[in-house]
């Protein structure tokens, strides 16, 4: 690869550091998934928009974070085609540099920060992994930007994961997943365990992030507020495929007893009519993209 212009190494005309301007920057198709006699995705298809907030729901252990997994690289899948802005992470060797690691954020379930290094220090790892040459004063200096950027106080910088409350550590997780500039944003749960006021400035957070930074974020929860709240789209996963993609009115207009009960049930209906309230006071809702096949 050395020596390779970023147009020879890439192949696409795009520069190393141009932003994807496709339409879709995943694209999952025909995704199979299998551990032993476990089959968790079966001929899954997805395609997540250029600049939306995708829900992604699914009962405990229908494969959501597998799914996340296998987009990311960390999973190979059984088969399938995977395709992160236009290129292919199926076909990729394990450690070859395709030119994608570095364009995405990823909070993962449960946070997943280094105990024995401060806020600040996980900040700058993958600063450290990407771009070795940057000066420790500049690393520093983005961690400690990232930091407040993620609703932190600057004093948190210095703190370590043990000294921090949930939704502190949830915070500095998003500020390492954006530590990078990202274009594309994986989180995980993050508003599992915040209570509800911290849960609902975390949807506020991801809400400004995504409309000032243009970012496009995959969002895995079981938080009914946020999927009403901020989603473009939900994408739902059953029966080991994505069963349907679509604003949260295109899902309750198909039939499917999981949808129907996940967004009908006595939960779905509260969520539905804080919402409602909520649109009530913040004159103009928020305009929804329309949908397109799964
Ligand atoms: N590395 C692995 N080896 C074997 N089985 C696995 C592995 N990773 C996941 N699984 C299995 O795959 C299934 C899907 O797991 P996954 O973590 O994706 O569920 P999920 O939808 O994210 O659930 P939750 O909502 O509880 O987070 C589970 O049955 C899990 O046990
Ligand atoms: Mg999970």
């Amino acid at each position: 690869m050395n020596g390779l212009t970023a147009e020879e190494k890439f192949g696409d005309g795009l520069a190393e550091h141009e932003r994807f301007r496709g339409e879709y920057p995943i694209v999952v198709e025909g995704l199979v998934n299998r551990f032993g006699k476990q089959t968790v995705h079966e001929n899954l298809s997805l395609k997540v928009k250029r600049g939306e907030i995708l829900g992604v729901v699914g009962g405990s252990g229908t494969g959501k974070s597998v799914l996340m997994r296998s987009i990311i690289g960390l999973q190979r899948p059984s088969e399938g085609n995977i395709k992160v802005f236009g290129r292919s992470i199926t076909d990729a060797e394990p450690d070859e540099d395709i030119g994608v690691r570095n364009r995405w954020g990823v909070l993962f379930q449960g946070g997943a920060l280094f105990s024995t290094l401060t806020v600040g220090e996980n900040v700058e790892v993958p600063l450290k992994q990407f771009y070795p040459e940057l000066s420790a004063n500049f690393r520093h200096e983005i961690a400690r930007y990232k930091t407040i950027l993620s609703g932190l106080p600057e004093d948190a910088v210095s703190k370590f994961p043990s000294e921090l409350s949930g939704g502190m550590k949830k915070r500095a997780g998003l500020a390492r997943a954006l530590a990078l500039d990202p274009e594309l944003l994986f989180l995980d749960e993050p508003t599992a365990g915040l209570d509800p006021i911290g849960a609902d400035k975390f949807d506020k957070l991801t809400k400004e992030l995504q409309q000032t930074l243009g970012l496009t974020v995959f969002l895995i929860t079981h938080d009914l507020d946020t999927l009403y709240a901020i989603c473009d789209r939900v994408a739902v996963l059953a029966d080991r495929q994505v069963i349907g993609v679509g604003t949260i009115p295109e899902l309750l207009a198909t039939d499917h007893p999981w949808i129907q009960e996940y967004f009908n049930g006595p939960r779905g209906r509260a969520a539905q009519s804080s919402q409602k309230r909520a649109d009530k006071k913040t004159s103009g809702a928020m305009d929804k993209p329309t949908v397109t096949g799964a």
